[in-house]
């Protein structure tokens, strides 16, 4: 037992060691898996739209990591409501709690979201010529989905921002265009 945690903890650095002598690997970020769409039971799926759920059979790649991260990160920024009874869901796993659209928060995907690590961080956004600092509060998962426990949606992009409304405001997008729009972000 315990020579095959050392074993395994051997393999593992010789592994770090061997990444670190090929940096651009570390710089690519390549699908973690893929996960086959299952239908979601009657009902299940949370999107009203029905639009958005897991296409049964399709074939969806899973991420554990994200893109690096620069001092202007491309992203997509997406829109989602972290209030109770709002789109979102659970409360939001940094704290457990609901966040108000009035409040600038986001979701991360799996890797920026780095396990918590970035969680009531803040980090700035840029689009539209202006830039708005936000909140993290939640992870939109990369490396699951089409589950009961991902509301049947497919696992998320590794590329994004998922907003609240606050954040499209304060961004000065018209209401309109609200969705889904190219970004930038930084720690701030
Ligand atoms: C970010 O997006 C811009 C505009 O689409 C593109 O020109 C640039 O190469 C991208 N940067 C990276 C690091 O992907």
């Amino acid at each position: 037992m315990k020579n095959s945690v050392l074993q395994t903890s051997f393999y593992l650095l010789l592994i770090l060691i061997i990444s670190n002598f090929f940096p651009t690997n570390a710089e690519t970020c390549r699908p973690s898996g893929h996960i086959i769409g299952r239908k979601p039971p009657p009902g299940q799926c949370m999107e009203n739209s029905d639009s958005l759920c897991c296409i049964p059979h399709k074939l969806y790649s899973t991420y554990k990591c994200s893109p690096p991260v620069s001092a202007n990160t491309n992203a997509t920024l997406t829109i989602n409501s972290f209030q109770k009874g709002g789109d979102g869901g659970d409360p939001s796993k940094c704290d457990n709690q609901y966040h108000s659209d009035d409040s600038p928060v986001v979701a991360l995907s799996t890797g920026w979201y780095k396990n918590g690590e970035r969680c009531r961080n803040f980090i700035k956004i840029h689009a539209n010529g202006r830039s708005i600092k936000a909140m993290v509060v939640d992870e939109c998962d990369s490396s699951m989905g089409c589950d009961k426990d991902h509301e049947y949606l497919p696992p998320c992009q590794n590329n994004l921002v998922v907003a609240s409304k606050a954040v499209w405001e304060g961004l000065g997008i018209p209401v309109t265009n609200w969705g889904e729009m190219p970004v930038t972000w930084t720690d701030a």
